[in-house]
């Protein structure tokens, strides 16, 4: 359809000398993606996502993308895609020789750490994440000192070094369930305050917090949820676990980006607001063209570093390979391994 236009996406392309056989292959992708992407802008991403699905095949490579991953890799080239804990997960069991982290640095150690046998590339080694960036394996075994014989739950959002420090590892879609699990009535979990606040909040177990934090998150407060309700009647409000207590309070749900996601394809509320990073609702406004999304915007710098561009020259340079050393991999890796087997 593209091909045959004489409309302005055709202009694009021949102005960006775009093989007509490209944009032909293309074609069908982009029907995934014309609710969020304008036509016009296709070409721009067409060679780009041919070269990646050839390359694929050539390697033996699968794309994981998380759920902050914009439209055009979302949606055309990535094979599996979802929160932290399913790209963990599915990673975990992937036979194919290379894998390739659309996401951050911490997915891509995650990555590697349960599947080591693989080659996990990463396509941008400097997307990293604040709530990593807020700890180091020193500040645990300064926290384990103050508080002898207290099991550390460590968000997997961290380096490995600091997932070798600790216990057990969750995410924001079982973090309730694995500091129940350890049968006891105290645990540090960290670094994210909110996340650990916002656990805290459903539990009977005591929880002893760190002061780090989303960037992403953070931002979002409760003066922004009243005034969505208030220019969008009848909005229902979903919000991540990283934002803080008083924005969750104010929220209608409150869960990891697949929850959010399992929400709105259940109940399909009419208009919704989520209050986590942009490209979540560009996502799913594709798949669920029914409900409308109010699209307020903070977008993750490190997640966007992710681009086309870099994913093919990832796979055409097997660039930039996960390496851990083994020492540090052998005890993160029972820390995110005791993590999966509470299912
Ligand atoms: P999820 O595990 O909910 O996908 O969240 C990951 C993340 O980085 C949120 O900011
Ligand atoms: Fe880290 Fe926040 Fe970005 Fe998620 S959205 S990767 S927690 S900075």
């Amino acid at each position: 359809m593209l091909k045959k236009s004489k409309s302005g996406e055709t202009m694009v392309a021949t102005a960006l000398r775009l093989d007509p056989d490209v944009i032909a292959r293309t074609a069908p992708i982009y029907e995934r993606v014309k609710g969020v992407i304008p036509a016009i802008e296709w070409p721009v991403f067409a060679s780009d996502i041919d070269a990646i699905l050839r390359l694929k095949k050539e390697r033996n490579a699968i794309i994981l993308a998380h759920n902050y991953q914009t439209p055009e890799i979302f949606h055309t080239v990535a094979d599996i895609v979802g929160d932290s804990l399913l790209l963990a997960r599915e990673a975990a069991t992937a036979e194919a020789d290379v894998i390739v982290l659309a996401g951050v640095h911490f997915m891509a150690e995650t990555a590697k750490l349960l599947n080591p046998g693989r080659t996990v590339l990463i396509p941008d080694a400097e997307a990293g994440c604040s709530l990593a960036d807020s700890i180091t394996a020193a500040d645990i075994r300064l926290l384990r000192e103050r508080y002898p014989g207290v099991p550390v739950v460590t968000y997997v959002n961290t380096s490995a070094e600091v997932k070798a420090e600790s216990d057990i590892c969750c995410t924001s879609g079982n973090a309730k369930k694995v500091v129940e699990s350890l049968g006891v009535d105290r645990v540090i979990m960290l670094p994210d305050e909110y996340l650990a606040q916002n656990i805290a909040a459903q539990t009977k177990v005591k929880i002893i917090t760190w002061k780090g934090h989303c960037e992403v998150h953070e931002r979002f407060t409760v003066a922004d949820i009243e005034g969505f309700r208030k220019n969008n009647p009848g909005v229902v409000v979903l919000a991540h676990p990283e934002c803080p207590p008083a924005v969750i309070a104010a929220s209608d749900f409150a869960g990891s980006t697949a929850a959010m996601q399992g929400y709105v394809a259940d109940r399909r509320p009419a208009r919704v607001v989520m209050i986590t990073e942009c490209s979540m609702s560009d996502n799913l406004a594709a798949l669920y063209p029914d409900v409308d999304f109010v699209r307020p915007c903070n977008l993750c710098p490190h997640m966007k570093r992710i681009t086309l561009p870099n994913i093919r020259r990832a796979l055409e340079t097997l660039t930039t390979e996960i390496v851990i050393p083994d020492e540090v991999a052998s005890r993160a890796r029972l820390a995110v391994e005791r993590m999966i087997a509470i299912g």
